[in-house]
């Protein structure tokens, strides 16, 4: 960390704040005593300029489309690495062993099945329930069931609580999805690797074997990884928040998992393909491109845009590539892909998407290659919170570990009535 400073004059007031640097990065102002000696809050609202932590697990170069998971670029990571590797690489900062690789995916394997009380939460739910709904209600329920594993100050807690999570949403995924189209829940197989596992109890059946066609298994595992971690998205700040006053860790999960479920995050992926259904023909793109940029329609390109990357979200490039290797795999074809190619190619051609450097992010594509893989539509945003838990639960533990942990508790710029004297309501 550098000690250079700077200085601002506020509340008629020079105040010097500290400037500290990271490794990469821009360096970050300190204003934690900006208050106490100017009486003066700083005004950010959607944190478009704050950095709400210090962090040593991802870094987004938003300008050159840069996404490194403790020091390694995504692209390498998808292609030569697995989702239980990279678990191990975001929860320990390391790369592992092939011993430390083999003894972590065994420990999940093994925290794979739920309790059996909690598959009677699902009978409560709707056949129609929203799966995000349900997943929110279910990993809410776990802190009912885990009492053992929520002292967040033991890390062998927190280590066993970040295993069940990471280890237990498949099977609740998986569970979410049997239970929208009537099937018996299937339950985890240890023999499988933790995707194989997951598919299987998906879209396997008692009544049948299950055959993991591998060339899926390994598309599936590779949009794991490229959903695992992303700094700190509102999801993440969610769960940090959350974190921050203790609560125990299914609860922030349970929480992250709601800011998910919003269409200008997580619920992008549903929403994307939702419209490139809408679409349908690459003849009807330029109608909606035209009302995209249209200031009074409130319609936007769904999988579009981002608030750090102003360049090629780096995952998206991934999931191009992917969805051509799992139509290859399955020997099937979608015009959907077609449609979304070409528009991304009018888009990037359009002023209005360079000037606002709006490029396709990781949503975009990658509906595609989840519906032929069979997911409906629904499951997408399930999928995202599934993969995403292992960053989640990274996150909390660096911040619960940090002996200067707070709680967080931001301030605002107050626009209501001064103070006034309560009015009878005879009087009113
Ligand atoms: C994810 O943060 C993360 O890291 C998230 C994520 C992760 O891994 O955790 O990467 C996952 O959430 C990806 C984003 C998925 N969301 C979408 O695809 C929804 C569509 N995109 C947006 O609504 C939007 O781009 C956001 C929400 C992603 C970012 O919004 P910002 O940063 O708040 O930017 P903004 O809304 O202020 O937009 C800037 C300008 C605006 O125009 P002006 O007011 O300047 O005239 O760009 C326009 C917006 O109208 N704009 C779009 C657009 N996105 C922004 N116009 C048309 N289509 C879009 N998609």
């Amino acid at each position: 960390m550098s000690d250079n400073k700077a200085s601002m004059t506020a509340g008629g007031k020079t105040i010097e704040m500290p400037v500290s640097s990271g490794t990469i990065g821009p360096d970050v102002i300190d204003i934690r005593k900006l208050y106490a000696q100017t009486g003066m809050f700083t005004y950010d609202p959607g944190f478009t300029s704050t950095a709400s932590c210090d962090s040593a697990i991802t870094y987004i170069d938003g300008d050159e489309g840069v996404l490194l998971h403790r020091g390694y670029p995504i692209g390498q990571l998808a292609e030569h690495s697995s989702f239980m590797e990279v678990s191990y690489l975001l929860l320990n900062g390391e790369l592992p062993s092939s011993q430390e690789l083999a003894d972590f995916s065994r420990t999940i394997t093994r925290h794979t099945m739920l309790h059996e009380q909690l598959a009677t939460f699902y009978r409560g739910f709707r056949r129609d329930a929203h799966p995000m709904a349900i997943m929110c209600g279910v990993v809410g329920a776990l802190s009912a069931f885990y009492h053992d594993s929520t002292d967040i100050a033991d890390p062998t807690h927190r280590k066993i609580s970040s295993h069940r999570l990471i280890a237990k949403m498949p099977t609740i995924a998986a569970m979410a999805y049997k239970y929208s189209v009537g099937q018996p829940f299937v339950y985890p197989d240890n023999k499988l690797s933790y995707t194989g596992n997951f598919l299987k109890m998906t879209f396997g059946v008692p009544a049948e074997e299950y055959e993991v066609i591998p060339a899926v298994e390994k598309a599936m595992d590779r949009i794991f990884t490229l959903h695992a971690d992303h700094e700190q998205n509102a999801s993440t700040s969610t769960v940090r928040l959350a974190g921050s006053s203790g609560a125990n860790p299914f609860a922030c999960i349970a929480a992250g998992i709601a800011c998910l479920w919003g269409p200008a995050h997580g619920g992008a992926n549903e929403a994307a393909l939702n419209m490139l259904k809408e679409i349908g023909t690459p003849d009807r793109i330029q109608h909606y491109i035209d009302r995209a940029k249209d200031k009074n329609d409130p319609f936007r390109l769904m999988g579009f845009g981002h608030r750090v990357y102003k360049n090629y979200d780096p995952r998206a490039t991934v999931m191009q590539s992917t969805v051509r290797e799992v139509f290859a795999a399955l020997n099937v074809q979608d015009p959907l892909f077609e449609t979304a190619l070409r528009l991304e190619e009018i888009a990037l051609s359009d002023p209005y998407f360079a000037e606002k450097k709006l490029f396709p992010n990781v949503d975009f594509y990658s509906g595609i290659i989840l519906s032929a893989i069979g997911f409906p539509t629904t499951m997408f945003t399930v999928l995202f919170a599934l993969a995403r838990t292992v960053g989640w639960v990274a996150q909390w533990n660096e911040m619960i570990s940090d002996p200067g942990q707070k709680i967080g508790r931001p301030r605002q710029l107050y626009t209501g009535p001064t103070s006034r004297d309560y009015v009878p309501l005879s009087e009113r």
